[in-house]
């Protein structure tokens, strides 16, 4: 099968998982998909979806569906935040720019992360799609300021500061593979790369070696891989505090976010610190293991901040049901982890355009089935809280 025809036979997320998996050495695809420890939170998200059915109101008269939604004053055409995911050189040489330009595409925005493969400087002149910053609190407040500085010089319209990583969590199959934000060669990993030729040529053996650009100015232009992922696990903040995130608030002049949020007392306290909204998020089941699922960390956060800030979620999202339902309790947007990963690591840009198409036309679909016109029509009637079916 060509590689154009298994793309186009990807029907939906999970078809582009199994080409990603393909395409990749294990250790690789173990970064982009475990969780931390048993894993109980990375399922659970999942699982929390089915708390939830869709109750539709049949026969609405709507000829077309609106996916659109605005943020900050940005008006989108669909309700996607491609989020911060760090090393994506390592799935495809140029992942980053790829998913901003597949992103601006589907009408999204996309979010460029501390410990991304592409600096901030070059990911801004790849793609003039809507682009936010996600700021990693290592190291002291004069990194922080630095990279919102350069965020703000270079256009990112939004700053996300990302709180539940204080120090690395328990990703124990990242440790049996020798994977410590960097691939370490055992004779192991040699093997499977070289039984995955497709990802050797493409991504290890055609250019240097992918590193967390942002972070060279602090470590030095000659910094290795090896050099960057050992600052950056230096460079935790175990100790962050209130006091740091308001400091973060005051430099940055526009929307800021707190990332990592569940419990609504935090939610609280970051609305009245001036931020602007949170990410409902557990770092997608990878920091901490038996954390609430996100779906049902998201009703009683809005319930206390809704009407005050911008309340966006993340977490297992992997169709257009999953995606409304969070928008019928009151999500503004839904912030998209492993689910472009998986495109974009299966087929480079092509791929993450398919990712994104995909996710906007089940929307769409859903949207057409549930009798609603929009996705900011929607509203909890939509959705019922059920028990499980044992
Ligand atoms: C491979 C990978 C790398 C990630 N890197 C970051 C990161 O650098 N910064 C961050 O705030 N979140 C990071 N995340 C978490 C995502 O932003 C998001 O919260 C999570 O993936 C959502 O869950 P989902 O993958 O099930 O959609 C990462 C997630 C994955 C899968």
């Amino acid at each position: 099968m060509s590689f154009r025809t298994s793309l186009d036979s990807a029907l939906n997320i999970a078809d582009l998982r199994v080409l990603a998996k393909r395409r990749m050495p294990k250790v690789i695809f173990d970064y982009l998909e475990r969780g931390s420890e048993d894993e109980h939170t990375f399922h659970r998200n999942r699982a929390a979806f089915e708390r939830y059915a869709l109750v539709p109101k049949i026969v609405s008269g709507h000829k077309k569906r609106d996916l659109s939604v605005t943020l900050f004053g940005d008006k989108l055409a669909s309700p996607w935040i491609v989020g911060p995911t760090g090393l994506n050189g390592i799935f495809w040489r140029g992942a980053d720019i790829a998913l901003a330009r597949a992103t601006a595409r589907a009408g999204g925005v996309f979010t460029l992360g501390t410990a991304a493969s592409t600096s901030i400087e070059d990911l801004a002149a790849a793609s003039d799609g809507v682009k936010w910053f996600q700021l990693y609190p290592w190291a002291d407040r004069k990194v922080w300021g630095r990279l919102m500085q350069r965020a703000q010089d270079a256009g990112y319209r939004a700053m996300i500061v990302t709180v539940d990583t204080v120090v690395p969590g328990n990703r124990e199959q990242d440790r049996r593979n020798h994977f410590a934000h960097n691939v370490s060669y055992t004779p192991k990993v040699i093997l499977d790369g070289l039984l995955h030729p497709r990802w050797l040529a493409g991504v290890w053996l055609n250019g240097p070696r992918p590193r967390t650009e942002n972070v060279v100015e602090f470590v030095g232009p000659e910094a290795t891989a090896t050099e960057l992922a050992d600052f950056s696990r230096r460079a935790r903040n175990p100790d962050l505090s209130w006091d740091d995130l308001e400091w973060m608030r005051a430099q940055w002049d526009g929307p800021f976010l707190i990332k990592g949020v569940l419990h609504p007392d935090d939610a609280i306290r970051a609305a009245n610190m001036g931020f602007d909204g949170v990410v409902v998020s557990n770092h997608g089941g990878r920091q901490l293991d038996q954390a609430i699922s996100t779906l049902e960390a998201l009703p009683p956060i809005l319930d206390a901040v809704g009407k005050r800030m911008t309340v966006i979620v993340d977490g297992g999202f992997r169709r257009g049901t999953d995606a409304v339902k969070a928008l019928a309790l009151g999500a503004k947007a839904v912030l998209l982890g492993r689910a472009p990963l998986y495109g974009v690591s299966a087929a480079g840009e092509a791929g993450a355009d398919r990712a994104l198409t995909i996710l906007n036309e089940e929307t769409e679909r859903v949207l057409a089935l549930l009798g609603c016109g929009s996705v900011r029509a929607l509203t909890r009637d939509f959705v019922r809280e059920v028990p499980p079916i044992p």
